[in-house]
C-alpha cells in the first residue's frame, strides 16, 4: 500500500528540489508555490539555513507537504525530520537512515538506478526509489529497461527535467512524480524574484494537467 504522502505527489506530479540560503525567505517561498496551486517543496540539506527553513515552513503551513533532501546521514534525517520534514530524500542509500525513518512511520526516498541498488531498497520496504541523475543516466529509456525486473517499483527522476522534457517521464506507468531544481532557482530566492517561480510552477502545472498519466494503482 503506497503512503499517502506519496499519493499526494503523485496527484501534484511536481517537487520543487530547492536550496535555500536564508531562512527568513523560507515562509513566502513556501506561500509562493502555495498560491501558484503547488503545496509542496524539497528543501536540500545542502546549505546551512536548510533545517531553519523546514521549521519555518512547518510553523507556517502545517498542510505543506514538505520534504527533506540531500539527507547522507542516520543524523540528518533525524533532525530533518524534528524540524517538520514529512518526507526524507537522498541521492543514495543510506541504510541506517532508511531503517530509522521507515520504524518511525517517515518516507524514504533514497536514490537507486541500478538492479542492485533498488533490491537493496527493496529489502527493507522501501517502495519509491528517487531515479538521479535522471537525464544523464538515459533518462525514461533508463528507467523502462531497469524497472523491468521489478514490478513494484516507481520511481521519481530527478536531475536534468524541466518543463519541455517532464512529459517522457510523466506518462510512464513507473514514475510516479518528477523532481527538480529548475521550479525554484535557488537565484530566483535569493533575489526575490518569487514572481518567476510563480511562472515556471505555474507552466510546469499547465504541461502536467494535459498529460494523460496512468492511474496510481
Ligand atoms: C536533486 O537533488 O534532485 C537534484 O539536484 C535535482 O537536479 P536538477 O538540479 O538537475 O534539477
Amino acid at each position: 500500500m503506497l503512503n499517502p504522502i506519496y499519493r499526494t505527489i503523485y496527484s501534484l506530479g511536481l517537487i520543487p528540489v530547492v536550496e535555500i540560503d536564508d531562512s527568513s525567505r523560507a515562509e513566502v517561498l513556501a506561500r509562493t508555490l502555495i498560491e501558484a496551486g503547488l503545496p509542496l517543496v524539497e528543501i536540500t540539506l545542502r546549505t546551512p539555513a536548510a533545517l531553519q527553513a523546514i521549521q519555518s515552513i512547518r510553523r507556517a503551513y502545517p498542510n505543506i507537504t514538505l520534504g527533506a533532501g540531500t539527507i547522507l546521514t542516520l543524523d540528518q534525517a533525524r533532525q530533518a525530520a524534528s524540524a517538520g520534514a514529512d518526507f526524507l530524500v537522498s541521492p543514495g542509500l543510506p541504510q541506517d537512515a532508511v531503517e530509522w525513518a521507515l520504524s518511525e512511520g517517515i518516507p524514504f526516498l533514497p536514490g537507486a538506478v541500478t538492479p542492485h541498488e533498488i533490491l537493496q531498497g527493496l529489502r527493507l520496504g522501501i517502495e519509491v526509489f528517487k531515479f538521479f541523475p535522471a537525464e544523464t543516466m538515459g533518462g525514461i529509456a533508463a528507467i523502462k529497461a531497469v524497472s523491468d525486473p521489478f514490478p513494484s517499483v516507481r520511481f521519481i527522476p530527478t536531475g536534468g527535467i524541466q518543463t519541455d522534457n517532464l512529459s517522457s517521464y510523466l506518462t510512464h506507468e513507473r514514475v510516479l512524480a518528477v523532481g527538480g531544481s529548475w521550479l525554484v532557482k535557488r537565484q530566483w530566492i535569493k533575489n526575490g524574484r518569487f514572481d518567476q517561480i510563480t511562472a515556471q510552477v505555474k507552466a510546469a502545472a499547465r504541461v502536467v494537467q494535459s498529460l494523460s498519466r496512468p492511474a496510481l494503482t
